[in-house]
């Protein structure tokens, strides 16, 4: 049975039992910030287990995406030494929201495994949770396993949690016995951590949830909860040793082997890397895919941790060039059918490893160098623990991930300070902290949303609607009848108004009934879907019960929606010039104006722009209808809609399709014809984040106001320089380099003025001791101003010394030249030391030039007089 065969046969296992066959919620949890990724299948019910959340059924099943590094469940250290230890992995899972429980539970495995499976009945081995007698009951009673086959464990092995805090249970697992030949020694049992009795499938009796002190409070309704690994009983039912044997994660391997021209037979290091590249292909690939991008922080560094280990022991096998991507191709290749729409992200996800691939490697070396010697050092001196600052400079300058040093020392009698290097890590933390923002649930929705209500959203097709309050809720709490003038929130059993959601912002409008009026000024949607209208009464008041009319603002709606069906047009037409690495990395399409994230490597040159711009509007003459179809999720991946990163997808979706020119999942809303737009206007282009730039646009009445005001800038300025708009660049460029002439010549004339000033005043020379001397004030507005005018000076005088000093903005500015013949008698840098002091400055220089600056310009007649002293008094 292949892998793909095996996780199809689970899943309609359970549909045939009444189970919902639910999709793999993304790596990424929605709203959670207590977890780095969905870890295991139940992350994406958490909400329907604790009873905030009601859903349309009871039982469901799925085969969930899962990573296990970073957080609570971190493999990423033990994979490539272990058989079974994975970063990614896929988790089969049944679940009951207090429906069956136990019994039932423990029936399906059973049954599943021995009949659906075959696996032979006499080798399944079952534990326990310490006191659950229920569960041993069942066990030995109703299936009638043999007593010495059940076996208790206590917390860690049979208590199942989901985070530290969150819902947990007890649990019950089923382990598969494969033989003696894979026991660990003569006193191998049940509950050790080695082959022989492999643990296949866990089975949590959801009953608690736990929180933050530990307190464990009863579930409203026990439920079920259950995980298999895949690629586990993958191996069991393939029967060979390991997870990577089995064609799940085989083919990578062999790519490897490929690339780097070595067998896994060669040696145990060549096996451990090529087990560390399969794994992390498949981590890379789902988690890129999920719209992780690698980076210094949060889930991104997880990534950027797994992407380097792979590439590091890609070097052991002789991988110098980039090879991750390639091998990532098999994950795309063996995952098709389970998850077409990872296929559809291929070029960008291969893209984005390739990057990371090139830059790591440029300071890999380097940064290895730097390890080597610093062991090398270290086993000179007798020490054994590698400093945290050097790890810290490795991780800061080179890459390097502290795992990647642990790696290298790894069966070494060779210690890290950790202590040091967290320390250095928060110190660099807090600088560059990104915050997790967490959309809790406010109190007073609880109660509604437990209920299992789901407000009908109406305004695809009317933008009114009459309906029920269900709920008012004034600073944060339930509110009856609120007075006139308060802001509130209101929830009704249907509206018309769009939720903030997929980027586009929430609709505004009125909200009115006999004698009562509210503006709504946002409408924003809770987790569990509720729609909540925000605004202000106006008049009268509202109260639970009440009949309303809701009434969507058309106009600023219509220009929404003419704004999103623009966005839809430009991912395209960026796909279509910049290359289908290009997607979606967030948006925001508001009444006035769009903006649209994506990913892309460089800045685009504005030619580029314009030929964007260009496409976008040929689209939109093209006129053709803005086609809206409701379908499956699966049917809309595999018809190949663009699927957006961030976006929780039910199991129901709207693909959005533009001729063939455009075809996205979208729950948003939209013009009718392309058409409608009228015309799109790129304003500007930036960078957000590496890999990451970002487009403002303006669409429709916007966008032709924005060139109107752009054509009126274009026509003040001509009218300024008396010329014509289409002439005006032309008349600029004249203009700019006439200023540049006359700039310079400004300056050639200053320079000029000073040395006339300074010599037309040359008739103030007096002679001392024989000795010529002139200590005069000058115009100079720069020092070399003033020094051209003192050389030329003593030029004039031949023999002598020169002092001029001159007052620039609140300094004072001096300089002293001394002949060559006088060489011996006076020392410049002396003569302009005293002569600074006296207007509050210092200075000095060389003996036949100096000079020095001050801050008492009016001190400088005072100071050159004082020259003609000093040189009296040589
Ligand atoms: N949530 C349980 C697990 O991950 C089933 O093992």
């Amino acid at each position: 049975m292949t892998g793909n065969e095996v996780r199809k046969k689970f899943l309609e296992y359970f549909k045939k039992h009444n189970h919902q066959v639910v999709r793999s919620s993304s790596l990424v949890p929605q709203d959670d910030p207590t977890l780095l990724f969905t870890n295991a299948g139940m992350v994406q019910f958490k909400r329907t287990f604790l009873g905030e959340e009601k859903r349309d059924y009871v039982r469901a099943v799925t085969s969930q995406k899962c990573v296990r590094a970073g957080g609570k469940h971190n493999d990423l250290e033990n994979v490539g030494y272990t058989a079974r230890h994975h970063t990614f992995f896929e988790m089969l899972g049944n679940f009951s929201f207090g429906d069956y429980f136990k019994e039932k539970a423990i029936a399906f495995a059973w049954d599943l495994l021995t009949n659906g499976y075959g696996l032979p009945a006499d080798q399944l081995w079952i534990s326990i949770y310490l006191d659950d007698d229920e569960a041993f009951r069942i066990w030995r009673e109703d299936i009638g396993i043999p007593e010495e086959r059940i076996v208790r464990l206590g917390e860690k092995d049979n208590f199942w949690a989901m985070g530290d805090t969150g819902p947990c249970g007890p649990c019950s697992e089923i382990h598969i016995d494969r033989g003696p030949e894979f026991a660990c020694g003569p006193d191998c049992k049940l509950g050790c951590d080695c082959d022989r009795y492999l643990e296949i499938w866990n089975l949590v009796f959801m009953q608690y949830n736990r929180d933050a002190s530990g307190k464990m409070t009863p579930l409203p309704h026990p439920s079920i909860d259950t995980g298999m690994g895949l690629e586990r009983v993958a191996s069991v039912l393939q029967n060979v040793p390991t997870n990577y044997d089995t064609d799940l994660i085989m083919p990578i391997m062999r790519k490897a082997e490929g690339l780097a021209g070595k067998k896994m037979s060669d040696s145990a290091e060549t096996e451990v890397a090529i087990k560390v590249i399969a794994d992390h292909s498949r981590a890379m690939a789902f988690l890129i895919g999920d719209g992780v991008l690698p980076s210094n922080e949060g889930r991104g560094y997880v990534l950027r941790r797994i992407m380097r280990r792979a590439i590091r022991y890609g070097r052991h096998i002789g991988l110098t060039r980039p090879f991750l991507h390639e091998t990532a191709g098999v994950v795309f290749d063996i995952m098709k059918p389970a998850y077409p729409e990872l296929s559809e992200s291929r070029a960008f996800i291969t893209n984005v490893i390739r990057n990371e691939e090139l830059r790591f490697s440029e300071t890999l070396d380097k940064g290895l160098t730097l390890l080597n010697e610093t062991l090398a050092g270290m086993a000179a001196q007798g020490r054994t623990e590698v400093p945290g600052d050097v790890m810290f400079r490795l991780y800061d300058t080179y890459g390097f991930p502290a795992d990647i040093v642990q790696d290298v020392v790894r069966d070494r009698e060779i210690t890290l300070d950790m202590k040091g290097f967290d320390a250095r890590m928060a110190e660099q933390r807090k600088k560059s902290r990104s915050v997790v923002s967490f959309t809790g649930i406010g109190e007073a929705y609880k109660t509604l949303s437990a209920s299992g209500v789901k407000p009908e959203f109406t305004g695809y097709t009317a933008l009114s609607a009459e309906a029920s309050v269900l709920l008012v809720v004034q600073a944060g709490k339930a509110a009856d009848a609120p007075e006139t003038g308060s802001e509130i929130e209101v929830v009704t059993d249907k509206t018309p108004f769009y939720a903030e959601s997929g980027g586009q912002a929430g609709d505004v409008g009125r909200i009115t009934a006999e004698g009562f009026e509210m503006v709504v000024s946002d409408t924003i949607k809770d987790p569990t879907g509720l729609i909540i209208h925000r605004g202000k009464i106006v008049s009268g008041t509202v109260k639970r019960g009440e009949t309303v009319t809701l009434t969507v603002d058309s106009t600023a709606r219509a220009a929404a929606a003419r704004n999103h069906t623009a966005t839809h047009i430009l991912h395209a037409a960026l796909r279509q010039i910049l290359g289908d690495h290009v997607k979606q990395a967030g948006s925001l399409v508001a009444p006035g104006r769009l903006r649209f994230d994506f990913t892309h490597f460089s800045q685009i040159a504005p030619e580029t722009l314009e030929e964007i711009e260009a496409v976008v509007n040929a689209n939109i003459r093209q006129n053709v209808p803005v086609q809206i179809d409701e379908m499956d999720a699966e049917t809309a991946f595999k018809s190949g809609a663009m699927a957006l990163f961030e976006e929780k997808y039910g199991d129901r979706v709207r693909v959005i399709s533009l001729s063939d020119f455009s075809k996205e999942l979208c729950g948003g809303t939209h013009a009718r014809m392309t058409g409608d737009i009228g015309l799109f206007k790129i304003v500007s282009e930036s960078g957000v984040a590496s890999g990451v730039r970002r487009i403002e646009a303006l669409a429709g009445a916007g966008a032709v106001e924005y060139i109107r005001q752009t054509a009126r800038t274009v026509r003040d300025a001509a009218a300024l320089l008396k010329d014509r708009p289409d002439t005006l660049v032309a008349r600029l460029e004249k203009h700019l380099a006439d200023h540049r002439a006359l700039e310079k010549e400004v300056e050639k004339l200053k320079a000029r003025m000073a040395t006339m000033t300074a010599a037309s005043a040359g008739d103030e020379v007096r002679e001392i001791n024989g000795v010529k001397v002139l200590a005069k004030k000058v115009q100079a507005d720069n020092p070399a101003s003033l020094r051209d005018a003192a050389d030329k000076f003593r030029d004039q005088i031949r023999s002598g010394v020169v002092v001029l000093g001159s007052a620039i903005g609140p300094k004072a500015m001096l300089i002293a030249v001394v002949s060559k013949d006088l060489a011996g008698r006076f020392h410049a840098g002396n003569i302009i030391k005293q002569t600074a002091a006296i207007v509050g400055g210092g200075g000095g220089g060389r003996p036949d030039m100096a000079q020095a600056g001050g801050s008492k310009p009016e001190k400088l007649d005072e100071a050159l007089e004082n020259v003609y002293q000093l040189i009296a008094g040589e």
